[in-house]
């Protein structure tokens, strides 16, 4: 079955840039579909307007922050990967049921080369601040990918119900060990929203005696170059930034919809730094 309409939902949605990734697809293939939208939806109303969403048309939806726990609930069947982390960022809503599944770990992983997982993730030390929703599925991909992860955060709490909810033989890290297992680590990713707002520095890690084939990751994308990063850079560390991971869970729910491969092309990545 063709899906012909689909949107991005979130509360607030304004800055996503979904729309312009799922639109340049649409329209390099030339697909005969409608446009995707951008849409508001109410947490507390939320079943009633994916409904409604429905009786419009709609067949496909992304959901992002604070809305994926929710679209997790409502969904009649749900992916292994989306019940693992109780989540779900792409809707299927069909005549019958709607399908929930979660592109956001996979998008993690296709937004990473062959070589950085053989070699700075498999079987080595990796670090992951931050035990938010992102977090989530960074952590369960790295454990796909063999690494060994330990999770640093603000509120331990929160990493140690991480680590539980997934299953995972570790446990979070504290201040006092951070520094030395950074130090130790092979690969370090930042998932938590230090460093988004202008002015605001993420001074986690000290970065000073990081290993010099550490690889950085931040899964923010705005700015290009957050401070975590500018520090890696300087410290002559390989980096990344978030960029690719929203282009690759973005090309998995397209495939999901569409059953259509698409990729992240130099173009593409233009575009969106451009805006
Ligand atoms: P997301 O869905 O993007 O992961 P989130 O679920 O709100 O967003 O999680 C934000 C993460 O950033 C959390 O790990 C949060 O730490 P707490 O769990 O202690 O709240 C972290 N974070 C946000 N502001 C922070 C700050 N000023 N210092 C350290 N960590 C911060």
């Amino acid at each position: 079955m063709v899906i012909d309409k689909t949107a991005v939902i979130g509360f607030p949605v304004d800055h996503s840039l979904s729309p312009a990734i799922h639109n340049y697809w649409i329209k390099k293939l030339g697909l005969d579909i409608k446009p995707y939208e951008k849409i508001n939806v109410n947490p507390n109303t939320f079943e009633e307007q994916i409904n409604s969403l429905k009786q419009d048309g709609f067949g496909g939806l992304n959901v992002t922050v604070p809305l994926k726990e929710i679209a997790f609930n409502i969904s009649d069947e749900t992916s292994g990967v989306s019940k693992k982390l109780r989540s779900a960022n792409t809707l299927t809503l069909g005549s019958d049921k709607i399908n929930g599944d979660n592109t956001d770990a996979a998008g993690f992983i296709n937004s990473l080369d062959k070589k950085t997982i053989e070699e700075n993730i498999a079987n080595k030390k990796t670090l992951v601040l931050g035990a938010g929703g992102s977090a989530r599925s960074v952590v369960y991909a790295l454990n796909q990918l063999g690494g060994h992860v330990r999770l640093f955060n603000r509120t331990t709490e929160k990493a140690e119900i991480l680590l539980n909810d997934l299953s995972i033989n570790s446990s979070p890290i504290g201040t006092e060990e951070l520094d030395d297992y950074a130090n130790s680590s092979s690969f370090i990713v930042n998932t938590t929203s230090l460093g988004q707002k202008a002015g605001e520095h993420n001074n986690i890690l000290s970065f000073e005696n990081i290993k010099t084939e550490t690889f950085i990751y931040d899964l923010i994308y705005n700015p290009k170059r957050s401070s975590f990063l500018e520090k890696a850079v300087a410290k002559g560390l390989k980096v990344q930034n978030g960029l690719r991971m929203l282009i690759e869970q973005a090309a998995c729910s397209f495939q999901i919809w569409h059953e259509i491969k698409v990729d992240a092309s130099d173009e593409l990545i233009s575009l969106l730094e451009s805006m």
